[in-house]
């Protein structure tokens, strides 16, 4: 059978980007001859059948949009046997057979779904929160993170003419990599994540120190994931213990808009192309992935698993269909992981002043 037609949709929060995955999608399906239609809104445009044609001109110039041109949404709807099945009717009637799928782990969980109800689907991740482990990283995270630095190093500025400490939470939801990597890249004192233990007492003696050889000024990185409490206290703590004077900033939602980086914009092009490929080669039910520079096609399942493994959240039959080889190269890659918090953490604790 000729694939007639590829349904593209964007769901979960949005990631600078996705414009760029978009366009990478359609300009490779309709290269080859296949059309592409735009689903309105995630998952509950399909069921509403809110579809919009995609062609070439339509997207030539969004590579360097922030947001997404399709629109987000997080469907609740798409959860029931019922809007499953409208789903399923509108890819039907519109000859839609297949459908990339960019976001976050519950965007997966969708697309799997549909996929075992035989339309195809292929994953692309697309957050800012880089939280799939399968995926060295995700669509956004990159500029995500730029963003922040840029805020950061601006926090700089006016906290060393004021010898001020300024205190900067971090989306994430409850992954630090945003925290972690921008925290080194900012010179932070401090990062709390809550991938590791926070030693508060390490921190304030590091500022008194710091502060007696002559720094003025001081950055804190805080991920979301420690909770709005964490950030508060800790900047009523750090003038209490330190005597530095200490403000705080939560940029939020900044974070997820804005022109996508370079990086950026190049994974979700290899990713829109690849993921492009493997519909057109009769798969299914994958998730697009970049591991160690290389972008590779890893079953859903195996991706939804490996999270769920890595967040210590496995439940009791969760490995059964996995052979012994894969539920190894699982362990292998949240080792990996968590290596790779241990390790930044261990410099950023060093070198971070
Ligand atoms: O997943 C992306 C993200 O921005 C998280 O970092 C954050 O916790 C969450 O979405 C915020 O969600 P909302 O846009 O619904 O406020």
């Amino acid at each position: 059978m000729k694939f007639r037609k590829i349904g593209v949709l964007t769901s979960g929060g949005d990631s600078p980007a996705m414009n760029a995955t978009i366009k990478a999608v359609t300009c490779s399906a309709l290269s080859r001859g296949v059309e592409v239609v735009g689903i309105l809104g995630g998952y509950s445009g399909l069921i509403h059948e809110n579809l919009r044609p995609l062609t070439k001109k339509d997207v030539s110039g969004i590579i360097s949009l922030g947001g997404t041109i399709i629109y987000s949404d997080r469907c609740v709807e798409f959860k029931t046997e019922e809007g499953m099945q409208r789903a399923i009717e509108v890819c039907r009637k519109n000859q839609i057979d297949g459908i990339v799928a960019i976001g976050g782990d519950g965007t997966f969980r969708g697309a799997t779904d549909l996929s075992i109800r035989g339309i195809p689907c292929i994953g692309l991740p697309g957050t800012i929160d880089n939280d799939i482990t399968a995926t060295d990283y995700t669509i956004g995270y990159d500029t995500a993170m730029n963003t922040v630095v840029k805020l950061g190093d601006q926090l700089r500025d006016t906290c060393e003419s004021h010898a001020r400490c300024n205190i900067i939470e971090v989306m994430g939801r409850n992954a630090g990599y945003i925290a972690i990597e921008s925290g080194l890249a900012l010179n932070a004192i401090g990062v709390a994540i809550e991938e590791i233990p926070f030693d508060k007492e390490l921190l304030f003696e590091k500022m008194k120190a710091s502060r007696a050889a002559g720094q003025r000024s001081f950055i804190v990185v805080v991920a979301e994931g420690m909770g709005a409490e964490f950030s508060e206290q800790l900047l009523k703590e750090i003038p209490e213990k330190t005597g530095i004077e200490t403000r705080f900033v939560r940029p939020a939602h900044i974070v997820r808009g804005g022109i996508p980086t370079l990086r950026d914009r190049n994974l979700a092009t290899m990713m829109g192309d690849k993921a492009v490929d493997m519909l057109l080669a009769g798969k299914s039910d994958l998730v697009i992935c970049s591991r160690h520079d290389k972008v590779v096609a890893t079953d859903i399942k195996f991706a939804l698993i490996l999270d769920r493994m890595y967040k210590n959240k496995l439940k009791e039959h969760d490995l059964d269909s996995f052979t012994p080889h894969q539920i190894k190269e699982m362990e292998a890659i949240c080792e990996e992981r968590r290596a790779y918090f241990k390790d930044i953490y261990d410099v950023m604790l060093t070198v971070g002043c």
